[in-house]
């Protein structure tokens, strides 16, 4: 099954209820942002996941909605699922109010994943994932079972070396190869990074006091969990910057965009990846 139990699965849960609360108190009228056209989702995904106009298309772990409407906006027909209540009550509601329809479903991921009678021909998850799911290899089978042959599965991820890397670039924070669970509430990262991940004025960081368990996964573990359970890899990138999310509080932001990059003078490391694997037909 998952892997997780439901002690583990509540406060993950009720965590998450409280920091997406906090991160969209950030983020102002957003139905009105995106029926005015505003777009979320970066040109990173938009590359991987290709055509998507008529595409039936699962965005797993989709959190309040906003990157499954633009999804959907371009076309797709949208599914996301995502075990928070608030949520999926959120970006039901942006949904009707925005005027783009999606199908939403709380429920929990690799659970979901076993036992749906629905198959698709995208798969899509991306930007803060596996990292709260302890079974990678339940995960990875659960993706490659709502695939349709043929089907694709696309994630973009922050890169795992990310953990490790203190703000003042030595390796002093997370074992890159760490078994045991980090237990700590969701933080308002939305507010450390500012109007890169759509926040308005000056956000003061929301307050979260529900710890939760997340783990650590490495990046040969993604790709071999997807390439054990049948998936065929077919592209692999590693990205020098990180799309929205100030994962370290030594990166600046590029002119002109919603990126995080390293310094000037900096040796630089991957900060992303980006994965498409293929279920054969
Ligand atoms: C960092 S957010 C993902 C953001 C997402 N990429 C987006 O489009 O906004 C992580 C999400 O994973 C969800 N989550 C955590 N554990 C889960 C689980 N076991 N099953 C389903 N969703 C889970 C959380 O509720 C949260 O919404």
């Amino acid at each position: 099954m998952t892997g997780l139990d439901d002690d583990e699965l509540d406060p993950t849960r009720r965590s998450w209820n409280i920091a997406t609360r906090n991160h969209n108190a950030h983020k102002g009228d957003q139905a009105a942002r995106l029926a005015a056209g505003e777009e979320i989702l970066f040109e990173e995904e938009l590359e991987l996941l290709g055509e998507l106009h008529g595409r039936r298309l699962v965005h797993l772990q989709c959190n309040a909605g906003q990157d499954s409407l633009c999804l959907a906006r371009r076309g797709a027909e949208v599914t996301g699922v995502d075990l928070s209540d608030e949520a999926i009550a959120f970006a039901e509601r942006l949904s009707a109010d925005a005027g783009i329809p999606a199908n939403f479903v709380r429920a929990e991921v690799v659970s979901w994943m076993q036992e749906t009678a629905l198959r698709f021909e995208l798969a899509f998850s991306s930007y803060g994932a596996v990292g709260w799911l302890r079974d990678l290899g339940a995960w990875a089978r659960g993706v490659a079972r709502i695939l349709e042959p043929g089907g694709r599965f696309v994630y973009v991820e922050f890169h795992p070396l990310v953990w490790s890397i203190g703000d003042t670039f030595v390796l002093d924070r997370d074992d890159y190869f760490a078994r045991e669970p980090f237990v700590e509430p969701v933080g308002d990262y939305v507010a450390d990074s500012a109007d890169a991940l759509g926040a308005l004025d000056e956000p003061v960081p929301g307050v979260n006091d529900v710890a939760a368990p997340s783990w650590q996964h490495t990046f040969a573990e993604v790709l071999d969990a997807l390439a054990q359970a049948g998936l065929r890899i077919e592209r692999v990138r590693e990205y020098p910057w990180a799309n929205g999310c100030r994962v370290n509080r030594g990166l600046v932001r590029e002119p002109g965009s919603r990126r995080w990059v390293w310094p000037e003078g900096v040796a630089r490391t991957p900060l992303m990846f980006g994965v498409v694997a293929r279920r054969d037909g």
